[in-house]
């Protein structure tokens, strides 16, 4: 097939995409597929025609047709429905969720109210924002209680988190947060283990653990620690059974599609809570859905092209 990777983009998660872009890109080339990279931060992409796409010398005059286009952007346009409204107006197919579930996954906020309909276990959570008057955060935080999460409304990879373990840490967790979206959530913090799980349009690859040395899953421990530990669940317990369920749930809550991962902490009792759907979930050599898909004897090139005939049917 003729196949179009977009990475990289002008997003807080640039170089993550970059290196997901790649890997997607060698796992397509190495099982025949003919690929051209796209990166939203050099090409426009809303000039660019996927049904007569020119190749080789232009006085030739030769054009191809991309049957998919793969998008391994993270972040803003990439994974926040901008990219898919795009694509969806030049009638090419693409890969992962519509343009609406994509918007709706890509608010914490508002996935959070959408599962909190749905039944979907999420922890509790105020909305913040740059503008409000001073001492709102403060009170919405001794409300909640400490310790709790501080994060961007809308950003990935954990750039702009803070868990605060008390109020005189507050201040400086908001403006690390404000620095990377005008608004952010005070979130319970859930304190047992951190879970992902990898759904294929709605069906669950195995879960994984998370351990990590650091206070938790940062942008370092997920990209560049070397002792970061993943580790799957063997047998279905009980455990494993109902975060798949509420993986399943809360994917189908926001209306996700292709592959997605769904990110859970259990809480003190062991009740699972989702944090997150991720639409465009990280794909390098250092990421989940990959290793769980491998766990399934699946590998890059098979995932990869798995994405691709899900788009197109
Ligand atoms: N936002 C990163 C790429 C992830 O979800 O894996
Ligand atoms: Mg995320």
């Amino acid at each position: 097939m003729t196949l179009a990777v977009l990475a990289g983009g002008q997003s807080a998660e640039r170089e993550v995409s970059l290196r997901s872009g790649a890997a997607v890109a060698a796992a397509f080339r190495a099982g025949g597929h003919q690929v051209f990279e796209f990166d939203p931060a050099r090409d426009d992409l809303s000039v660019v025609d996927w049904h007569r796409f020119p190749v080789g010398r232009p006085s030739l005059g030769r054009t191809v047709t991309i049957d998919c286009v793969f998008i391994a952007l993270h972040g803003a346009f990439g994974e926040d429905g901008q990219v898919q409204t795009l694509l969806e107006s030049q009638g090419v197919p693409y890969t992962g969720s519509d343009s609406l579930a994509s918007a709706l996954a890509f608010s914490k906020w508002e996935a959070k109210r959408r599962f909190l309909d749905c039944g979907v276990a999420t922890p509790n959570a105020v909305r913040i924002s740059s503008s409000d008057p001073t001492g709102f955060a403060h009170s919405a935080a001794d409300s909640i209680g400490y310790p709790l999460v501080v994060k961007p409304d809308r950003q990935g990879s954990s750039i702009g988190v803070t868990i605060v373990p008390s109020r005189a840490k507050l201040d400086e967790a908001l403006s690390t947060c404000f620095r990377f979206d005008s608004v952010g959530l005070l979130e319970a913090a859930v304190p047992g283990d951190e879970w992902t799980v990898a759904v294929l349009d709605g069906e669950a690859l195995p879960p994984i653990r998370i351990g990590t040395s650091r206070q938790f899953y940062d942008y370092t421990a997920k990209y560049s620690a070397d002792d970061t530990r993943y580790q799957f669940e063997e047998s279905a317990t009980s455990l494993t059974n109902s975060l798949v369920e509420l993986a399943r749930s809360a994917c189908r809550a926001l209306g996700c599609s292709g592959i997605a991962r769904v990110d859970i902490r259990l809480d003190a009792q062991g009740s699972p809570f989702v944090l997150e759907v991720n639409t465009i979930p990280g794909m390098t050599d250092h990421s989940l859905v990959p290793k769980a898909a491998e766990r399934m004897g699946l590998s890059m090139t098979a995932l990869c092209e798995w994405a691709i005939q899900s788009a197109l049917h």
